[in-house]
């Protein structure tokens, strides 16, 4: 009889847990956001310690475990961000070698931000997002968000900008846009790893303002604008504690302030201790080296609830943010988008990015666009041109379909009736350098005089030549950054040699971070930034110096006329000491230094230019005087004053000049791209909240607005602002 009841009581308490999952996740479709939390909420309540425990660490490389009794299947991750990388093994780094994983590269993060275009970053995460989840991934580890400090961070090539109001509408847009496809997004690394020399070890220390005012602000809008659904906290510390067990900055700020509800998940291996990580924020530790049931968040987690040491309403906290995650991912639902993977729309979506991204820096003589009908032959020099940049040799690369090289591009694009012939003008020779990094390696700097005299004299019998310069994914890569931003392997002297055998040269720059590019402005009449620019990039590209693509990319960071002009370097402070590193520039990151201390930049932030001329008409708010919750709105006319339609966007910036406290000479708060015909002109309009003039006051730890005189400047750089208003704020 016992026996019997117990079995019954079994039986009835499974249809009392089908009962509740059914109700729980029947309705998914409801419109309410906390309906989904309400129901992680209940579902959390079914659930053992043992299952809750299991939810709260990786079971392999990229996976954790869901919950299978209820019919939640395991969570997969992916990298990101700039395609979907190749399946692994479940516990190690290798690759299983599949015929049916190859996905579309699309551009790197810092060409996405170059298009200035929210349009292109919703369109660049909805096509990353769809290919996720067409390969069965819940969760896709991007976008990387970190603002570029320094060039010579490693990963500036997935990173967005130095400036974070062009870093957040990048962020928003492409959150979205995963998001939409019932994948998660993880935006990383959370936060303040701005470089990758000691990553693991180093502590970060700066000024709250800078934190909140330059640091912050991309996570902040992924939060509160996205709602995205997963955070990945940084590899290193700040002020002492390791992101992944920082109270300060995972409970305080992420959850309490700005009301995160997803999961923060660690880096991979980046989880420190149990008790730091449970009890500081921590949701989902992801490691690599040992078994899973050995995390910090896995037996140990479990043995230190036993023992009464992390409160179990912690852990059902935990638990619920990560069903939380699950319901928004519909992973239970049949009504789940599917996904699609290397479709010939998403290859499209990564062309017209590519397109956007491609940053005219200079057009002496206009010898952009090439006239096709005028020239015989063309000289394509450099390794770049046809390198492939697809995939890495550390972190995390796509495995393509295709990558049209540049001088792919060129050969298919620019037709039979003119010759290309093509000379590698230098040799990538690395020199070890172990200090650093295991089979770390950098660029030597010597020329290789037989390879520039080939180029110089292939030069020399064209009409056009066009050298193709820069980096490669052994030089900016994960867990490294660069020495210097001097261009590798004798790449100036070919400049310089080709340049003086042929006037009608042409520089492309194939990079992510800025190089210097003293050399080639002082020899090169026309100069094009192209960057990693994804499977379409040589496409793109040919198209652009064709002129059926009228360049329209604009630079998201400084490119400075010496390493040593960037804040981090001026001051010494980077890489940091003993494993410190301050950041002394507070908010004076990028053009705000730039600016505020007079340093003129080779190129500024903001600049591109186009085949057209662009006339900045005029500019008018819609009052004079603002109060802190109101708009301002702005309406500029701008002319395209030459032959070519074409793309501008219109960059607005405020300044406060008689502020007592430090204000930056000047700060972005809005822009739009446009297409404007030629001859038409056209009104803009930008909106401001003037809550976005704030400044964040240190002794109050808040957002201030300072009262007084403002004056607002638009135009289509940073350093090109002729249209100029007053407002005041009350
Ligand atoms: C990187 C992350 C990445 C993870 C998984 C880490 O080394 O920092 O950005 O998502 O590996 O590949």
């Amino acid at each position: 009889m016992k026996k019997f009841l117990f079995v019954r009581s079994c039986f009835l308490q499974k249809i009392f847990i089908f009962f509740c999952v059914f109700l729980s996740i029947s309705s998914f479709a409801q419109p309410f956001e906390d309906n989904d939390w309400l129901r992680a909420d209940s579902i959390v309540k079914l659930l053992t310690l043992d299952e809750k425990v299991a939810l709260l660490h990786g079971n392999s490389m990229f996976t954790s475990t869901g919950i299978p009794r209820l019919g939640f299947p395991e969570i997969k991750t992916t990298d990101g961000p700039t395609g979907i990388r190749e399946e692994m093994y479940r516990d190690s780094w290798q690759p299983q070698q599949l015929t049916t994983d190859s996905a579309t590269f699309f551009p790197i993060g810092t060409a996405l931000a170059a298009t200035w275009n929210y349009d292109m970053a919703l369109l660049y995460g909805t096509a990353i997002g769809s290919e996720a989840r067409s390969r069965g991934k819940d969760i896709l580890l991007g976008p990387g968000v970190n603002i570029i400090r320094t060039p010579l961070c490693g990963r500036t090539f997935e990173y967005f900008s130095e400036d974070p109001w062009l870093g957040s509408r990048i962020t928003v847009g492409y959150i979205r846009g995963v998001q939409s496809n019932d994948v998660a997004a993880c935006v990383k690394h959370f936060a303040l790893n701005n470089q990758e020399t000691h990553r693991g070890e180093i502590s970060v220390t700066l000024s709250e303002r800078a934190l909140r005012e330059i640091y912050l602000p991309s996570f902040e809008a992924a939060v509160k604008e996205a709602n995205v659904y997963s955070v990945m906290a940084a590899y290193n510390k700040i002020n002492g504690w390791w992101c992944s067990e920082n109270d300060y900055l995972l409970n305080k700020i992420l959850k309490q302030e700005w009301g995160f509800k997803g999961v923060v998940m660690s880096d991979w291996g980046g989880t420190h201790s149990t008790m730091g990580a449970a009890l500081n924020g921590l949701d989902l530790e992801m490691a690599t080296s040992k078994e899973c049931n050995e995390f910090y968040m896995a037996n140990p987690l479990l043995d230190s609830i036993k023992a009464g040491k992390v409160p179990l309403n912690i852990i059902n906290q935990k638990a619920q943010c990560i069903v939380w995650l699950m319901l928004k991912c519909k992973t239970t639902d049949k009504s789940r988008k599917h996904g699609e993977l290397a479709t010939s729309e998403h290859f499209n979506a990564a062309y017209q990015i590519a397109s956007q991204s491609i940053v005219l820096l200079k057009n002496k003589r206009n010898i952009l666009p090439l006239n096709i009908s005028k020239i015989k032959k063309i000289a394509v020099i450099g390794i770049n041109a046809t390198q492939k940049n697809a995939e890495v040799k550390f972190g995390a690369g796509v495995k393509t379909n295709y990558e049209i090289t540049s001088l792919e591009g060129i050969r298919k694009r620019f037709g039979n009736n003119v010759e290309i012939n093509y000379a590698p003008g230098c040799f990538a020779f690395f020199l070890p350098d172990s200090t650093v990094r295991r089979h770390a390696v950098f660029p030597t700097s010597a020329p290789d005089k037989k390879l520039i005299d080939e180029a110089a004299a292939l030069a020399h019998k064209s009409d056009i030549a066009i050298v193709f310069v820069g980096t490669s994914h052994l030089i900016e890569a994960e867990a490294l950054d660069r020495k210097n931003i001097s261009l590798p392997f004798g790449q100036d002297s070919l400049i310089k040699a080709v340049c003086s055998a042929n006037r009608n040269t042409i520089v492309v720059v194939i990079a992510a971070g800025a190089v210097d590019l003293t050399t080639a402005n002082t020899y090169a009449p026309s100069i094009v930034w192209a960057w990693y620019n994804g499977s379409e990039g040589g496409n793109a590209l040919a198209d652009m110096l064709l002129g059926k693509v009228n360049p329209s990319g604009k630079m998201p960071y400084t490119i400075p006329k010496k390493i040593d002009d960037i804040a981090a370097h001026a001051l010494n402070a980077f890489p940091g000491e003993n494993l410190k590193v301050h950041y002394s520039e507070g908010i004076l990151v990028g053009y705000r230094w730039f600016d505020t201390k007079k340093i003129k930049p080779l190129f500024p932030f903001g600049y591109g230019l186009s085949y057209t001329t662009f006339d900045y008409l005029s500019i008018r708010t819609d009052t004079s005087t603002y109060q802190s919750g109101d708009s301002i709105k702005i309406a500029g006319t701008i002319k395209n004053s030459g032959k070519y339609d074409g793309y501008e966007t219109i960059e607005l910036y405020s300044s406060k000049k008689d502020a007592e406290i430090l204000m930056p000479e000047k700060e972005l708060r809005a822009f739009t791209k446009v297409w404007i015909k030629a001859g038409e002109t056209k009104e803009v309009n930008l909106t401001v909240p003037v809550s976005h003039l704030a400044y964040f006051n240190e002794k109050t730890m808040k957002w201030e607005i300072l009262t007084g005189n403002y004056s607002l400047r638009a135009g289509s750089s940073s350093a090109d602002l002729p249209l100029k208003c007053a407002i005041f704020i009350k």
